[in-house]
């Protein structure tokens, strides 16, 4: 199995490029499921869920062209039978493979699939409930048994959805689906994010009528048909506010992170204002000066605009580099604080209040050690602190790591950093 070997405590500094968002770039594969003509989308950033994203599109006889290093262009199949089930191979790999339900459902009519896998971070498997109640509003027959799922619905219409908690995913699943059903879809306590606005912003270019997004509540007119287009993959900003974390935890800068939008990661500055990192906004880069004192400070997850979820592992190994003591409350996952068990055996002071609430402090020495990598955002905080850490650390299973983040050691590398990929 591939693993990083990391010898820490290498000044990093210079520039970093921020990638195409993942959480942009999963939807856009399912998309094309509901236009016709070819989508050309650029900025996608080249990473192991995207790779499956495409192969599930291909084992659906489209067609994905890469164009070039991040363009792709995707042309719906001309012949060959029509399929309606979600390849098991492909769906047990990525959570985001829901987002083909919806579409294949609105599309053909019918579709079958298992519980999807992907990063273990909540209690068991992580639910589709909110995606199986509201197709059912909308008209779905539901089959379920053994954790293998067979939807159906000749024609879907329009309804009055409330979702009982915030997701990204099934905001958007449902924004997509709504497209096609017969007459106009209200979506409630909808999440805000801004891959969501992007993604209802380009299908809006190819004739949906979808209007609210980026608020909570998002209302859908239904159509007859959305034409292909071009759309650009926004800025990564979770890989953005990693980068700064990194850059603010090592304090050996400076640090310039290039093509990220700043304004998408303002929980992130609010807090660096308490810690008191040192750092500047552009209107598309930040740069993470060298700090004088660096400061703890509480956070709690919160969805769009609070601090993601996904930010979380991270800023708990930044904590472990500032003075004081602080409480991270991860409110939306009960499994994505066990990381910091890993962190321990480096060498950091966490106490864990219950499965939601850590006390970090610091400032602690990190050591290094052999660990493995559990999930995608935990999975890169654990790169962090090995950057941080006195001598050698490895890192297995870092498929996790290469489904979320394109490249990541020869980036890291450009910044100083001595990171190597064994095979
Ligand atoms: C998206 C992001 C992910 C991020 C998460 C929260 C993508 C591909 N992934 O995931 O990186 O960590 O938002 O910001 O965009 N829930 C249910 N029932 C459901 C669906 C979700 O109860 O049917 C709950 C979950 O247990 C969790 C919350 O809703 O507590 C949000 O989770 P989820 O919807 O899984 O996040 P995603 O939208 O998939």
């Amino acid at each position: 199995m591939a693993k990083f070997v990391i010898h820490g405590r290498k000044p990093l500094k210079g520039e970093i490029e921020v990638s195409g968002a993942k959480n942009a770039a999963l939807k856009i594969f399912p998309l094309a499921l509901l236009t016709r003509g070819t989508i050309r989308v650029s900025n996608v950033p080249e990473i192991e869920d995207v790779s499956r994203s495409r192969e599930m599109l291909t084992a659906l006889n489209y067609e994905v062209k890469k164009i070039k290093k991040g363009i792709f262009e995707i042309n719906p199949p001309t012949g060959g039978q029509k399929k309606f089930e979600l390849p098991s191979n492909l769906v047990n790999k990525f959570r985001a493979s829901i987002m083909f339900v919806g579409p294949m459902l609105a599309s053909r009519g019918k579709v079958s699939f298992p519980h999807p896998g992907g990063c273990v971070i909540g209690a068991g498997t992580r639910p589709i409930d909110l995606f199986l109640d509201s197709f059912h509003k909308m008209g779905a027959k539901i089959n379920a048994a053994s954790n293998y799922y067979r939807l159906t619905a000749k024609k879907l219409k329009a309804a009055d959805i409330f979702f009982s908690k915030i997701s990204v995913t099934a905001t958007e699943s449902l924004m997509m689906t709504a497209c096609f059903a017969q007459g106009e879809t209200t979506l409630k306590n909808c999440a805000l994010e801004p891959e969501i606005v992007s993604l209802a912003e380009f299908l809006n270019s190819c004739g949906a009528k979808i209007q609210g997004a980026g608020t909570a509540t998002i209302k859908i007119k239904g159509i007859k048909k959305l034409r292909g287009g071009e759309y650009k993959i926004i800025p990564d900003r979770i890989e953005a506010g990693t980068f700064a974390m990194l850059a603010a935890a090592s304090n050996s800068g400076p640090v310039l992170i290039k093509n990220c939008v700043p304004e998408h990661l303002e929980a992130l500055w609010n807090l660096f204002d308490k810690i008191g990192v040192n750092y500047v906004l552009n209107k598309n880069s930040v740069k993470i000066g060298r700090s004088k004192k660096l400061l703890s400070c509480d956070v709690s997850t919160h969805e769009y605009p609070g601090f993601a979820t996904d930010l979380q592992s991270p800023y708990t190994v930044l904590m472990t580099q500032t003075h004081g003591s602080s409480l991270i409350h991860e409110t939306i996952y009960d499994r994505r604080l066990l990381f910091t068990d890993s962190l321990t055996q480096m060498g950091a002071n966490i106490i864990m209040a219950d499965p939601h609430r850590v006390v970090v402090n610091g400032p602690s020495k990190l050591h290094g050690r052999k660990l493995v990598s559990p999930d995608l955002r935990a999975g890169v905080a654990l790169i962090i602190a090995a950057l941080l850490a006195q001598g050698k650390t490895e890192i297995d299973n870092i498929y996790q790591i290469d489904r979320g983040y394109e490249r990541l050691d020869e980036r890291l590398r450009g910044l100083g950093a001595d990171i190597k990929r064994l095979a």
